[in-house]
């Protein structure tokens, strides 16, 4: 089986995509890989922060890795949180505060259109390769549901009446902008 480290130290992240990997590849997190650090985003795109946590990771280890980078969309907000989803409301990056702001932001908004944006960059055999994966769906007006993480409680992905906070990670994963982007990786990942 190939051993992957996923540059991430949310184990959310981790247990979606080990779900959607199935045993195909040994998924090794920064924490199995006797990595303790906090991978900076400091970029203005998706894309470059991907980019950046890959080679960080890659720099130090010398094995074959991938990170992700994903941003909640809204288009009455001109795309914001976007790269700043994590951050959206401070450096705490607290859930809570985050969605508190959206929804504050959102509170005069009719148009809910919003969607979840992901980016994953690969660094294989020293050579990086990207992917996206994109989720379209609405902002609700208040919480719905407590699973999951982040925005989960105020998103609905298009094709559903429920929230990603009102679904388990299985019901999730038909949806996820994560999973989209990881079947991209996959596909690549058979071919080589
Ligand atoms: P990250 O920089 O890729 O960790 O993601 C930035 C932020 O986007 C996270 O802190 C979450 O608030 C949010 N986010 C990422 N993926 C999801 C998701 O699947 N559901 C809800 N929120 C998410």
């Amino acid at each position: 089986m190939d051993t992957l480290i996923f540059a991430t130290n949310n184990q959310h992240k981790v247990d979606e995509i080990r779900l959607v990997l199935g045993s195909r590849f040994n998924i090794i997190t920064l924490k199995e890989s006797g990595i303790d650090i906090d991978i900076p985003e400091p970029h203005d795109t998706l894309e470059a922060n991907a980019t950046e946590k890959s080679s960080v990771i890659h720099k130090l280890t010398g094995k074959n890795c991938f990170s992700e980078d994903t941003g909640l969309e809204v288009a009455a907000l001109n795309g914001a949180p976007g790269v700043k989803s994590a951050r959206y409301a401070g450096e705490s990056r607290s859930f809570d505060a985050n969605i508190d702001k959206l929804l504050k932001e959102m509170e005069q908004n009719s148009s809910r259109e919003a969607r979840f944006r992901t980016i994953i960059s690969l660094i294989l055999n020293n050579k990086e390769f990207i992917f996206e994966g994109i989720c379209p769906g609405t902002i609700t007006m208040e919480r719905k549901g407590s699973n999951g993480f982040g925005y989960d409680p105020v998103f609905i992905p298009d094709g559903s009446t429920r929230t990603f906070a009102e679904m388990t990670m299985e019901e999730k994963s038909v949806f996820s902008h994560r999973k989209k982007a990881m079947e991209k990786l996959i596909a690549f990942l058979s071919d080589v």
